[in-house]
């Protein structure tokens, strides 16, 4: 298990780029696989998540290959996919198990998904009652302790369906699916998540239309495109936009951030919490909204956070977390029991650190207050080997009073293997 000792920074400065999008990142590797002809990949992510879905669609007989620039993929067609020979490990990652599942519950062969242990405890039945109802034949297996994701590939039908949750990763498997339904796919969220799955598709000529918390999309024979672009990752960036917040004389620029309503929603919040955080630049890449973000050192306020604006921030609560325990005042984020089903149980996992370091932090059925602001304290945490629990943690100790040893740092790698070294980019030497 590694430990990384993460220390109390001088003010950040300079410029970054973070990597690319981790959830544009699969579905460009997903889409490029069964789409016709060949398709060139800019800036994807390289990280364990991400290569646990390349790996996954090299089994099923798509051929990848690295360019200076860019990754190539060989596209198959939608039927050209091929049965693996053994099980398809996923790793740690959920958005591989919901989409993979999705996209071979239609194939004309049966496949095996795996992963790790924090993997078999993420909820499957979302995906697969929805999946059930559009004809598919799914079962989670108990292999000797560990679960196996077993899927019939079988001729399916439309769906038409209310998500219970947001979750860009049910309805981007249920998306997936409809591709290869002989009746339209037509959904609706509570609340919207995520839309980076329509866009893509759309730009690949799939018959789709969405709004704000729904989707249909229609069987099509032919998905194709020359080229994707994925823009740099906002919940990436998010790590360095609160500590240039929290440390003192701070400023920071951010190139080309994603900054889709769909996931941006911490800016709003950081912005009402008396962030200074100017956005320039505003630009489309690929089918997305990026900008250049400038962040200063910045006194903040606590805010409330509700339901509705939940899943457009749903990978920034623990870095939010780290934000209130500086804020004034009490800060209350409501309607985030989703967390609880993560790579760890978020909210639990960001009680127990955070208190340890003195913070003032109340764990809720859904949610968390935390009042502030208190001076950390250094000591020694875990992150539960959940990558965005190691990174908050590391921008905690950036505002500690002493050092902090954070385990498991290693699970960094699954987002962003170079965080620490961008990190020391910006630290002012
Ligand atoms: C993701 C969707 C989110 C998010 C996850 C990535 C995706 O999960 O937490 O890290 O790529 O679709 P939900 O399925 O809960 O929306």
């Amino acid at each position: 298990m590694s430990s990384q000792v993460c220390h109390p920074v001088t003010p950040l400065e300079g410029a970054l780029s973070v990597p690319g999008d981790k959830s544009i990142s699969h579905r460009a590797l997903i889409l490029s696989a069964i789409s016709e002809g060949t398709v060139r990949i800019k800036n994807l992510l390289c990280s364990d998540d991400v290569g646990r879905t390349m790996m996954i669609m090299q089994e099923l007989g798509v051929r990848i290959e690295e360019e200076a620039d860019a990754l190539v993929v060989h596209g198959v067609g939608k039927h050209g996919l091929t049965a693996p020979s053994k099980p398809l490990y996923c790793g740690n990652s959920g958005t591989t198990l919901r989409l993979m599942t999705g996209l071979l519950a239609g194939q004309n062969f049966s496949s095996q998904l795996n992963g790790d242990a924090s993997l078999d405890a993420r909820p499957m039945q979302r995906v697969i009652d929805p999946l059930e109802q559009m004809g598919a034949h799914i079962e989670e297996k108990n292999n000797e302790g560990r679960r196996i994701v077993v899927v019939r590939g079988q001729p399916l039908r439309g769906l038409d369906y209310d998500l219970p949750i947001a979750s860009a990763q049910v309805k981007s498997a249920l998306m997936l699916a409809g591709l290869y339904a002989n009746g339209p796919v037509s959904l609706k969220e509570p609340h919207p998540s995520r839309d980076h799955t329509e866009r893509m598709l759309v730009s690949m000529g799939a018959r789709l239309e969405w709004g704000a918390g729904w989707v249909r999309v229609e069987g099509i024979e032919k998905l194709s495109i020359k080229e994707i672009e994925v823009p740099n990752d906002f919940s990436s960036a998010a790590f360095f936009i609160v500590a240039a917040l929290l440390i003192p004389e701070s400023q920071i620029k951010l190139n080309a951030v994603l900054v889709s309503p769909t996931r941006s929603a911490l800016l709003d919040i950081l912005k009402e919490m008396g962030g200074e955080i100017d956005m320039i630049n505003s630009r489309v890449i690929g089918g997305e909204k990026v900008a250049d973000l400038i962040v200063q050192a910045s006194r903040l306020q606590s805010t409330e956070c509700p339901p509705a604006r939940i899943p457009s921030m749903l990978d920034e609560i623990p870095i939010l977390a780290v934000a209130a325990t500086q804020a004034k005042g009490t800060t209350r984020i409501v309607g985030a029991g989703e967390l609880r089903v993560k790579e760890t149980d978020r909210l639990r996992a960001l009680t127990l650190e955070l208190s340890l370091l003195g913070a003032q932090i109340k764990e809720q059925p859904d949610g968390l207050a935390i009042t502030g602001p208190t001076r950390l304290k250094g000591g020694t945490v875990k992150s539960y080997g959940d990558h965005r629990m190691a990174m908050a943690l590391t921008v905690a100790a950036a505002v500690a009073q002493a050092p902090l040893t954070i385990e498991d740092y290693d699970a960094v790698k699954v987002s962003y293997p170079e965080f620490l070294e961008d990190w020391q980019k910006l630290v002012r030497n």
